[in-house]
Order: structure tokens, then sequence, then C-alpha cells
């Protein structure tokens, strides 16, 4: 059911238990104050009577009572307690007969008689002196005051009525008002799940339904970017797994057909098995990626020792620096410690030395040292630096300069450090050449 009905729903409902509950405390209160006020209000007129009576007539006269009674347009007794009889009635003579035998007039706590099934709310009122045991009492009849009640709750009913009309209108129109921007947010929504981006719209909204249609929408630019860049990293693999792929076919096509003398045949197949190498390389640190960037759970932090990880990059960049020639020095504080999953650091951090190695001209250094900032290491070379232009998006994958191999070494360095809390940057060496510069804040 759509939300607006839902809270429609709700809010009448509780309007009609609120009314009605309203309605039947009023219903069941009404009859007894308005027995009360009739009552006060016989009480008012019999005593202004025995006033005006005793007054008049100085000692009591009961003929000129009766007369004066007579006058009124009240349905009254004149009682005389002593004697226990009714001493004149304004009533016709059958129903005051009926009403004396079917009431016990002497009895003063009686509020309501009866007679003929109709009840009557009394009122009575002494003479003085009151050893006279003389009273008028006063009826009236509930069917009187029970039309005073019906008519009564008919008015409020009809209040009611058209207060919940007008409410319910009100809150149709809140509801709306509520629930326009959330059916405009499930458009949007929509809109995201059909990926069409660019013709998403911003929806006016306040407090909660603002704050979510804001997320949405930050929540929708964030997934474009990262499908942008998903994309962008489909078409660089396709393009850089496509020329090694296509140097292998053209030589291994040539081989088949002959064209190749015995001496380019020999070449041709160096390259095919270098390419196929390189194949392999950039395939390994594809999936490396991935995995770095998909499955956090590939990373086992642990407290590492710096002095020991760079003691390993050493080791395993010994072959090469034998080979080219060149110099690898260390510089590292004893007693250095970061959090970080040690294969992946050192995986991270023979990228970049093996960069520095390729790019240097005869030396390579590794610093590691705490300032203020942090634990650092730094790796440097004093080759020709890096190109200005391949600077600002150096770490991106498949990002390389002209030598360059796969692209994608220090885009996994930049992954493994971010992962393990750090931060990585590049700038120029006092040596010359290229700096690397890895950050890992805190103790
Ligand atoms: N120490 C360095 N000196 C100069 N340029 C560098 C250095 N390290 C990396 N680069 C440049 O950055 C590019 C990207 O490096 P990387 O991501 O490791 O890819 P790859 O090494 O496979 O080319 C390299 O192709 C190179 O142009
Ligand atoms: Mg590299």
């Amino acid at each position: 059911m759509k939300l607006q009905h839902q809270l429609n729903i709700a809010f009448t409902t509780l309007l009609i238990v609120i009314l009605g509950v309203a309605s039947f405390v009023i219903y069941s209160m009404i009859l007894d104050l308005l027995i009360e006020d009739e009552r006060r209000q016989l009480e008012q007129s019999g005593e202004i009577l025995v006033n005006v009576m005793t007054d008049r007539y100085g000692s009591l006269n009961i003929q000129q009572f009766n007369e004066v009674l007579q006058q009124q347009d009240l349905q009254l007794f004149l009682y005389d307690r002593n004697a226990d009889a009714v001493l004149f009635s304004t009533m016709p003579s059958e129903a005051a007969e009926g009403i004396f035998s079917a009431n016990d007039f002497a009895d003063n706590e009686e509020a309501l008689w009866e007679y003929n099934g109709h009840n009557f709310v009394t009122s009575r009122i002494l003479f003085y002196p009151e050893a006279l045991g003389l009273e008028l009492i006063l009826l009236t009849p509930m069917s009187d005051i029970s039309a005073v009640q019906q008519n009564f709750i008919f008015l409020i009913a009809v209040v009611f009525l058209i207060g919940a009309g007008v409410a319910v209108l009100l809150s149709y129109f809140m509801t709306d008002k509520l629930v326009t921007p959330l059916t405009q947010l499930k458009r949007q929504l929509k809109k995201i799940e059909k990926r069409q981006f660019s013709d998403m719209e911003r929806i006016r909204a306040t407090g909660e339904i603002k704050e979510v249609e804001q997320s949405v929408y930050e929540m929708a630019q964030e997934l474009k970017r990262y499908m942008d860049s998903q994309q962008g990293f489909f078409q660089n693999a396709s393009h850089e797994l496509k020329t090694p792929l296509m140097t292998i076919q053209g030589y291994a096509e040539g081989i088949r057909d002959g064209i190749f003398d015995e001496k380019d045949t020999e070449k041709g197949l160096e390259v095919m098995v270098a390419e196929v190498n390189r194949l392999k390389k950039i395939i390994n640190e594809m999936i490396l990626l991935a995995k770095l960037d998909s499955e956090p759970g590939v990373y086992e932090p642990e407290q590492l020792e710096v002095s020991a990880l760079i003691d390993q990059v050493m080791e395993r960049a010994l072959p090469f620096v034998m080979e080219s020639e060149m110099t690898l020095d260390r510089n590292v504080q004893d007693e250095l410690l970061v959090k970080a999953d040690p294969e992946k650091l050192l995986r991270a951090l023979l990228n970049l030395v093996f960069n520095g190695l390729r790019h240097a001209h005869s030396k390579v250094h590794v610093r590691a040292f705490r300032e203020n900032r942090g634990t650092v290491i730094t790796v440097e070379d004093d080759g020709e630096g890096v190109a200005e232009e391949l600077i600002p998006t150096i770490f991106h994958r498949f990002v390389k300069g002209e030598s360059g191999e796969t692209g994608l070494g220090l885009a996994i360095a930049r992954a493994i450090v971010e992962q393990s809390g750090g931060k990585i940057s590049v700038g120029a060496s006092e040596l010359g050449g290229a700096k690397f510069v890895i950050v890992f804040p805190g103790g």
C-alpha cells in the first residue's frame, strides 16, 4: 500500500478513536450535568417562590398559597411533612395522586421520582419555620432533560464530523507534502538503477528526506566515478594485453608461413618468449590489484620492524643490483615499528626499489626514520626523475613513461600503502632523480 494511504489511514483511525472516546465521555457526563443544572434551577425558582409567599402573606395561609402557586407555570407539590399529605399540586389530579402513591414523599434523599414509566427530577424547599413541616416540591420530567441532551449530542456530533472532515483533508494535504519528495526520490533511484546518471535531478525537500537525498546524490556521483574508472581500467587493460598478443601473432604467423630465415626465426622466438613473460606479468599484477581492491581479507596486518623489512628488500634486490652494477644503500633507524601486512608492504617497497634501480644512473637510496608526522620510508635514485606530465597520475593504473613496463607497479604500491593507513607521494630527490615517500602517521 502507498505510504500516503498508510499515513492517512493511521491518522484517520487515531482521529476516530480520539473522537469516539471524547464522545463517550461527554455523553456519559452530560446527563448528570444537565440533571444537576435542572435541580439548581428548580431550587432557585422554588426559593424565590417561597420567599415571595412568606413575604407577601406574613403568616401562612394555605388558601392564598394555592392561588399564587396556581398561577406558576411549574409542576409542583405543596407537601405537609407532618401529616404526610399533599396539600396542593399544579399537576392534573390523576398524575398527582399517581406520583404520590408511587414515591415516598417523606424520603428527602430520593433525587429521582418515577411514575408511569417517566422519571422526574425533584427539588424541595422547606418553608420557615421548619417545625411547620411545610415543603414545596418542584419537578421536571426527565424527558425534557433528555431532549436537551439529544440536542446537545447532535450538535457535538455535527461539530465532530466537520472537524474530522477538515482534519482528514489537512492530513491528505500534509502527507502529500511529505510523500511527494519520496516519490521523486524513488524516480531518481530508478535512474541510478538504469545508470542514467546525467538525467538525475536534485529534489527539494527538508529534514531527514533532504539528508537521504543528499546521500543518494553523492552515492550516484561516487558510483559514476567508480564505473568510469572501471571502464577506463578495462579499456587500458585490453589495450595492454592486445599489444603483446599482436606481436606474438605476427611472429607466429611469420614463422608458420616460412617468411623468416633462420636468424629471424630465432629472434622471433625470443621476442615471443619475452612478450609471453610480459603478458604473464601484466595478468598477475592485474589479478593482484583486483584482489587488493576488492578483498579486504587479503590484508593480514601485524606490527612490523621496519629495519627487518628493509633487510628483506635488500636481499631480494641483490641479484639485480649485482647484475646492473648499481649501488643500493640503506639508512634505517632502529626500533621503528609500523602496522601492516608484511608480505604486501614488502611487495610495495620492492616495486619502488626496482623502479629506482631501473631508472637510476648509479645508485638507489632507501631510508627510514621517525618524524613528527609519523614513520617515513623513502626510496630515491640519481636518475632522470619522473617526467613532469606523469606526476599527477603516476599512481593510476596503466600510467607509465616511455620505458615503462606494465604501469601497474605504483598503483599496486599505492593500494597497499593506503590499505595500511599510510600515504605515498612522489617528488624530486637531492640525488637528482625521483623520490618516493611513504608516511605512516602516528606511533
Ligand atoms: N624511480 C623512477 N624514476 C623515474 N621514473 C619513474 C620512477 N619510478 C616510476 N617511474 C615512472 O612511473 C611509471 C609507472 O611506474 P610503475 O607503475 O612502476 O610501472 P612500470 O614500472 O611497470 O612502468 C614508469 O613507467 C616510469 O615512467
Ligand atoms: Mg614498476
